[in-house]
């Protein structure tokens, strides 16, 4: 009976390293070291043997199955690690292969425009505000000293929302705004949208200014020059030049309009500007024999139109990406 269990372990001990799989591993297990395994039958005829025999087939049945069973272990190790290298290998993923392109917006060129100038101003201590869009007409117009029969006024020029209020038609209010705020000096620059009744291919009904005020003790126009001067050299070139003409608004004086010159351009009207009208320094509370200022507005548009070459105001609200993506 030895002798048989010999040969079966032997037999065995060859099958295991042979198997290539798991399973297969598995069947033999259990054909071998099974309840009713190999082994197992062989030893049913233990009964028939002599005492003295008994135990010498027992121990050497058992150093089988742990000889067996440590074999089979190990194989099953082996071929573990060989299954995780071929699901590692088909798995595999290829880190060297070229990402797909990601699509990133652009900020819209009246957006650039506004930082652009607004960096520029923030440089000489103007402070970025903002104002509401819906204004009432108090503000808008008449602390503006526009006045009630001012063709500003009319309603083919200005969105009512209520018999007292409407939508900005300029930054001017926020002028007011600020100085009815604080005391000064006030040195700010309020960028915006605005709104008019106007439609064509050089009009939109919302379109964006920005406005800027300085007020304090003895500001001049000479300042003003000196502002929009430099403004202009920052944002054009050394090159720029500046060049007022004198002209109308209710709420300066005197008014005038800024042009700048441009090489190969020529000159280009950018802006209104002039001396703080004394009447909104009565509104707002300060004494006009104190303080003087100056205050300008300008189209971001047509300043964004100059800079970037862009033929026609309508491009800038069509939201087509192949406008949109150059900036
Ligand atoms: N509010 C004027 C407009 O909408 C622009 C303007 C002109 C603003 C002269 C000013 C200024 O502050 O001094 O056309």
């Amino acid at each position: 009976m030895i002798q048989q269990l010999e040969e079966l372990g032997t037999q065995a001990l060859k099958d295991v390293e042979e198997l290539d799989s798991l399973q297969s591993l598995e069947s033999l297990r259990v054909a071998v070291l099974g309840k009713k395994g190999s082994i197992s039958e062989a030893l049913k005829g233990l009964g028939s043997l002599s005492p003295e025999e008994r135990p010498k087939v027992g121990a050497a049945a058992n150093q089988w199955k742990q000889k067996l069973e440590a074999a089979i272990e190990a194989r099953k190790r082996i071929l573990e690690g060989a299954e995780l290298d071929r699901r590692l290998k088909s798995e595999r993923i290829d880190i060297s292969l070229p990402s797909r392109r990601l699509s990133l917006g652009s900020l819209h060129p009246i957006t650039l425009t506004t930082r652009r100038i607004v960096d520029v101003f923030r440089r000489m201590g103007f402070d970025p505000v903002t104002g509401p869009e819906v204004e009432t007409d108090f503000l808008n117009f008449e602390a503006a000293n526009v006045l009630k029969d001012h063709p500003a006024r009319d309603m083919q020029d200005t969105f009512f929302l209520g018999p007292d209020v409407v939508l900005r038609t300029h930054t001017t209010p926020n002028q007011m705004r600020q100085m009815l705020s604080r005391k000064w000096p006030v040195r700010i620059l309020a960028p915006g949208a605005v709104y008019r009744k106007d439609s064509d291919a050089t009009h939109s009904p919302m379109f964006h200014q920005i406005e800027g005020l300085w007020v304090d003790r003895q500001v001049r126009m000479s300042d003003l020059k000196g502002v929009l001067d430099f403004f202009a050299k920052e944002i054009i070139g050394p090159e720029a030049k500046v060049r007022f003409r004198p002209s109308y608004f209710p709420f300066v004086e005197p008014g005038a309009e800024v042009d700048v010159w441009w090489k190969g351009r020529g000159w280009l009207e950018i802006m209104g500007a002039g001396m703080v009208h004394p009447r909104l320094f009565e509104t707002a509370g300060y004494d006009p024999k104190e303080v003087s200022g100056f205050a300008f507005g300008m189209g971001v548009e047509r300043i964004a139109m100059i800079l970037h070459g862009i033929p026609d105001l309508r491009m800038m609200y069509q939201g087509d990406v192949r406008f949109l993506s150059q900036f």
